[in-house]
């Protein structure tokens, strides 16, 4: 029996088209292993958007030389943002010409056969598209779980914000039609699937852009159908208990979907909205098309909509340019907005943006100096709001064992926190409630009081 790995880098996104290319290998007849260095066929699907993704890239495939050395018929595969990227491509021929199959982030469906071409007649081949097409429906997908599955509404980026690679290595925006999506939702519920997360680069303007042909576009295509509407249809069907969605830009975020939060039974009341910057001038500059102002307005109305919803979001320090008040300003946003969580990056230049072009980098010193500012602000709020969590009973879908103890049992609550307890593996895939007895920074440790029917 033939045997795959496959080693994802970056977002949800790669994420799941991992779980396609596992899907395409497994109708092949291949057969997942732990240990990519015995796989018969490994897939490296990479990420651009900081440059360590890049660097952790290259270190991995280095690795796997000497295994495909000394076993022929090894096949080695790369794909995703990175081979987007000509440097990236000139690198690859340059140093790693070993590899026998690189393709990029359009022509995913077209595995299977790179694939079988590349390993009958042992060629090297390197297939890139410039372009995407509308999304292929109907490719196989090898799911990481089967109680919580990642659903693709929309791929690429039409946003160009100035530091970002995205827009230049997934393409311009492109949504799948809202049957296909509702569809596949259908089909995950039927098959036990109690969360799903709806994916997109700016799930907001799913159905906006008809950027590319024979993408859905809600203006003119019937059903007329925005991610609200979206949104409102998903929550109807029957076995979906939570309905989640990545990303949102705060440009996009409609009156509509705000009051999605309040209204729709299984949309779970947390959102993702990445700010980026708390300084007015920094995000023009970053072409985020909103102000520090209308952020925060928006993050009034999300409160007033629902007050209990959680806001996590994204933030870079040491855009160029960058100044302390500038800086100063994205603190005392988080201080204002207290984040349930964030991400923080430190600015890292992307070949090929505009901010990469810049004369007004900030010193490296500089910027992790501001980055460690940040990080103590952001986990002392967290820290806080999560003693509102002593006590509290909620429910809880069981996902697996602890990462950081492998005796308990973990999962998420409606708002994103992680929660551990202790618990019969069996409750594997199932919502339990659960009553915190101690909450922590980065998790929250509980003990089960009880099982949905
Ligand atoms: N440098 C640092 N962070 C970046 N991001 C995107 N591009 C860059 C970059 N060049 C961050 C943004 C985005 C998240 C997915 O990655 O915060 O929201
Ligand atoms: Fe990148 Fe901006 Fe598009 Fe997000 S919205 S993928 S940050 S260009």
């Amino acid at each position: 029996m033939k045997t795959y790995h496959v080693i994802t880098f970056g977002c949800q996104m790669n994420e799941r088209d991992s779980e396609t290319i596992a899907g395409m290998l497994e109708d092949m007849g291949y057969v997942y292993t732990e240990d990519p260095k015995s796989a018969d066929a490994v897939v490296l699907n990479t990420c651009s958007v900081r440059e360590n993704a890049d660097k952790r890239f290259f270190g991995v495939l280095g690795q796997l030389k000497n295994p495909h050395e000394a076993r022929p018929g090894m096949m080695v595969c790369v794909c995703g943002c990175m081979m987007q990227q000509q440097h990236i491509i000139d690198q690859l021929k340059a140093k790693y010409s070993w590899v026998d199959l690189a393709f990029g982030t359009h022509n995913l469906a077209s595995f299977p056969e790179l694939f079988k071409n590349a390993s009958s007649e042992k060629k090297h081949i390197i297939d890139i598209w410039q372009e995407g097409r509308a999304i292929s429906e109907g490719l196989p997908a090898a799911r990481a779980y089967d109680f919580k599955a990642y659903v693709n509404i929309m791929q690429g980026c039409n946003n160009f914000c100035s530091y970002c690679i995205v827009p230049y290595t997934r393409g311009r925006e492109r949504s799948r039609r809202p049957e296909a999506v509702l569809s596949e939702l259908r089909q995950l519920a039927a098959s036990g699937c109690k969360e799903v997360m709806l994916l997109g680069q700016n799930v907001n303007s799913y159905g906006r852009a008809r950027s590319v042909e024979g993408s859905y576009c809600a203006e003119t295509d019937e059903p007329h159908l925005d991610f609200a509407g979206l949104l409102r249809e998903a929550d109807k069907i029957e076995g979906i208990e939570r309905i989640r969605f990545m990303t949102s830009h705060p440009k996009d975020l409609s009156d509509d979907l705000i009051d999605c939060f309040r209204d729709l039974k299984h949309l779970c009341r947390q959102i993702h909205l990445p700010v980026q910057s708390g300084s007015t001038k920094v995000l023009k500059e970053m072409n985020r098309v909103y102000d520090r102002e209308k952020y925060l307005s928006l993050v009034r109305k999300l409160r007033e909509a629902c007050p209990e919803i959680a806001i996590s979001t994204d933030i870079i320090v040491g855009f160029p340019g960058e100044t302390e008040e500038d800086f100063q300003d994205t603190l005392s946003l988080v201080e204002e907005v207290r984040y349930d969580s964030a991400f923080t990056f430190i600015y890292s230049v992307r070949q090929g943006t505009p901010a990469a072009e810049r004369k007004d980098q900030v010193p490296e010193e500089v910027k992790h100096e501001r980055f460690n500012r940040l990080i103590d602000a952001i986990h002392r709020i967290q820290e806080e709001k999560a003693e509102q969590y002593r006590d509290a009973e909620l429910y809880v879908l069981t996902e697996g064992f602890s990462r950081t103890d492998d005796t308990m049992l973990t999962g998420h609550t409606e708002s994103g926190r992680v929660v551990d307890f202790p618990g019969d593996p069996s409750l594997i895939g199932k919502m339990v409630k659960v009553r915190i007895t101690k909450p922590q920074t980065f998790s929250l440790y509980g003990e089960v009081i009880g099982q949905e029917a």
